[in-house]
């Protein structure tokens, strides 16, 4: 009985410093940090897709013509807009031929941005160099006419 109380004690804490590590992993706003974050902590092709945008789809400009968008489970668990923090998502845009050309990636950080949903905003080359960063106009200006649908294309909230 005692045995088991501790083996239940040592289940517990376990459990919660495992939970605290992930989120301390959690990078900041540096896309670095991030890119290390979303191809070595948690590579994404493991992630999720929403189910309403599966696998391979086909996309418009300024993103290449075809694209898929993972998301992280913080991102998948929202049934209602905004995001939970810490959500993450990630675009592969690939050209007509299926070569990958940019990954482009949104990522919400609690206070980073609240005028324009908290999002961190990148745009890598396939190797991962971050090509722009943080607050671009261009990404805030034209997913901003869904700011509703806290500047989701891809997924709509019912
Ligand atoms: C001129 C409009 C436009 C601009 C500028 C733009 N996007 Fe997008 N974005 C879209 C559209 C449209 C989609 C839907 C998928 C598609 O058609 O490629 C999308 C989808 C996405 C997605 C998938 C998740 C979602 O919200 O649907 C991410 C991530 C993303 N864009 C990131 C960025 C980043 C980062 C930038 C800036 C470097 C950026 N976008 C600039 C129009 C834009």
């Amino acid at each position: 009985m005692k045995k088991n109380l501790l083996i239940g004690f040592i289940m517990l804490f376990a459990t919660l410093f495992a939970t605290s590590a992930v989120m301390a992993e959690m990078p900041g706003s540096d896309a670095d940090a991030l890119w290390r974050y979303i191809s070595k902590t948690s590579p994404y092709q493991k992630w999720s897709f929403w189910p309403d945008h599966l696998g391979m789809q086909e996309g418009r400009a300024p993103h290449g013509p075809k694209h898929k968008v993972y998301v992280n489970a913080k991102a998948l668990a929202a049934e209602t807009p905004p995001l939970e923090y810490g959500s993450i998502q990630v675009k592969e845009n690939f050209n007509m031929a299926g070569e990958l050309k940019a990954i482009t990636v949104m990522y919400k950080i609690k206070d980073y941005n609240p005028a324009d949903g908290d999002w961190f905003w990148v745009k890598y080359s396939p190797d991962g160099k971050a090509a722009k960063a943080g607050k671009p106009a261009g990404c805030i200006g034209c997913h901003g006419t869904r700011a509703k649908n806290d500047f989701v294309i891809v997924h709509d909230f019912k």
